[in-house]
């Protein structure tokens, strides 16, 4: 087939985040993050942490590595989704894109290329505009979550730092500490060590801090501190599978800071050199709680309408009780094994390469859009 593969590719030199006025020097971490250090500077966000604007793209090894895995069976033609790119998907009319690209502006950025898509009726792997924007939004990923007795924490939405109270949180049943984070944003950004909060006070900090950085209204969400996993899932329908569990390893942060998996501990301090111990794949849990977590998993990827694949992050409450943080239908998928990506390497743990993971992302949208006669290299055993 002739496959467009459509993405964004970070900048080099991605450095032009606004920072907050107030925002005080942090020390410089360099090279060496001695846990002490790590810990004094975490106490604020910093110029570092803030230069994320283009986290959520992809670099280009990873669109290099994709499209080397593509090619092996197809035609690949590279698409970068600017503000051409419906003209050059126009003209180019592939028989199907292979879609990772998250977007420049706004809430829906992620569904701006499926739209283009779908009015050029170009078939395209993963899920549609409508489960793209409302899984970046997390409030509304989380009312239907709700609606259909999916656990998730509870939840309010502040617009407003003067919108801040105690009793704005109680009236949506939320109860400190809590977890404060963009409404809507990806790959940890504007999720510090400073995002867990206990307080008023902290909570007024902490909204002020990240409307004045990303200029959207925060999620204010209640803690959960149980263990954390992220859960790969891939297919469609009955035979969407849940791939081998993945589970957070605290321990592995610097000690001191909070169990949350922050952009620094995503961004800073795991690093190809340096990688820190993150993951445990699978993770080492008793059946029923693997069977638990999985059950929630392929309600929220239903009831979501994801489509190929998708990866959810899950927390335990403090009974023990799986509960949806949110859903990432265009997940991370470094192809480096040493860099620590979740989609990945939860394929390595069953059996799948990086190449025939892609491959097989392609063949089930293939499959879905009655395109493909070739069989998904990846055979779904539940
Ligand atoms: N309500 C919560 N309770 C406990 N921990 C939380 C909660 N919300 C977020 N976290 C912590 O913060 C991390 C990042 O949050 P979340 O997954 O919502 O952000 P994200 O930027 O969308 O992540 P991703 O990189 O997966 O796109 C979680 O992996 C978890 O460790
Ligand atoms: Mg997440």
């Amino acid at each position: 087939m002739r496959v467009a593969l459509v993405y964004n590719q970070k900048k080099e030199d991605a450095t032009q985040q606004q920072v907050p006025e107030d925002a005080t020097e942090p020390p410089s971490l360099g090279e060496d993050c001695s846990p002490a250090l790590a810990t004094r500077f975490l106490q604020f966000p910093s110029p570092q942490t803030l230069n994320d604007l283009y986290a959520e793209w992809d670099t280009a090894e990873t669109i290099d590595a994709v499209a080397a895995a593509l090619g092996q069976i197809h035609r690949v033609n590279l698409v970068e989704a600017d503000e051409e790119a419906y003209e050059k998907l126009a003209l180019n009319r592939p028989d199907i894109v292979f879609n990772v690209a998250e977007g420049m502006h706004g809430a829906s950025r992620e569904a701006q290329i499926p739209s283009m898509l779908e009015l050029l009726q170009i078939p395209y792997t993963g899920s549609d505009p409508l489960t793209l924007a409302l899984c970046l939004d997390k409030s509304r990923a989380k009312e239907i979550l709700a609606y259909h007795h999916i656990p998730t924490p509870r939840f309010c939405v502040i617009s407003e730092k003067s919108l801040v109270s105690a009793s704005r949180l109680r009236d949506g049943g939320v109860r400190f500490p809590v977890v404060v984070k963009p409404l809507h944003e990806g790959s940890s950004k504007g999720i510090f060590n400073s995002s867990l909060v206990r307080d008023v006070a902290e909570l007024r900090r902490q909204v002020s801090m990240l409307h004045s950085i990303y200029e959207e209204p925060v999620i204010v969400e209640e803690y959960l501190c149980g263990r954390e996993f992220t859960v790969a899932m891939l297919g469609n329908g009955d035979s969407a599978t849940v791939l081998p569990i993945v589970e957070i390893n605290f321990d592995s942060l610097p000690a001191g800071v909070n169990p949350i998996y922050s952009y620094e501990a995503k961004w800073i301090w795991d690093r190809p050199d340096a990688p820190l111990d993150i993951f445990e794949c699978p993770a080492r849990i008793p059946l029923p709680l693997q069977r638990a977590i999985g059950r929630v998993c392929r309600k929220a990827y239903t009831v979501l309408r994801c489509r190929d694949w998708c990866r959810l992050d899950v927390r335990l409450d403090a009974m023990g009780v799986p509960h949806v943080l949110e859903l990432n239908p265009l997940p991370g998928i470094l192809p480096d094994p040493k860099d620590n990506s979740c989609f990945p390497k939860a394929a390595r743990a069953a059996g799948l390469s990086y190449d025939r993971l892609i491959q097989s992302v392609l063949d089930l949208a293939a499959n879905r859009c009655g395109l493909a006669d070739r069989k998904p290299a990846f055979h779904p055993a539940r």
